[in-house]
């Protein structure tokens, strides 16, 4: 039973659980997912310059794999405040991508 709730834990809490990296920046977002989350059936199910959209943005890790996976990305998000973490991760990882 304690298994089950362990696993269960990992689904629930993604952050928490073994999808996330070692290092990996958590931002100040409820619900922000591993990178990995989004990288793998990003990576898996589209291909280089399709164009991905995520109508739930929060603290942007979709975006960020996009970037990173060469994808195009659209994204709305509705708080102010997670979409400026957003913009930040975005425009960081522009940064470090074209340095
Ligand atoms: C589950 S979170 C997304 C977390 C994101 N995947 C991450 O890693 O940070 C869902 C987000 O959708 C936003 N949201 C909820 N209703 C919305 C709406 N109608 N339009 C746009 N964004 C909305 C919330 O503010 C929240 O930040």
């Amino acid at each position: 039973m304690a298994e089950i709730r362990l696993i269960l834990g990992d689904c629930l809490d993604m952050w928490g659980g073994y999808m996330r990296e070692k290092g990996e920046i958590r931002f100040s977002h409820p619900t922000q997912k591993p990178l990995k989350v989004f990288k793998i059936p990003i990576q898996d199910w589209t291909d280089k310059n399709d164009i991905i959209f995520d109508p739930y943005m929060g603290s942007g890790t979709c975006a960020v794999a996009c970037q990173e996976l060469g994808r195009n990305f659209i994204g709305i998000e509705i708080e102010p405040k997670y979409y400026e973490i957003a913009k930040r991760r975005i425009d960081q990882t522009m940064e470090s991508l074209f340095v």
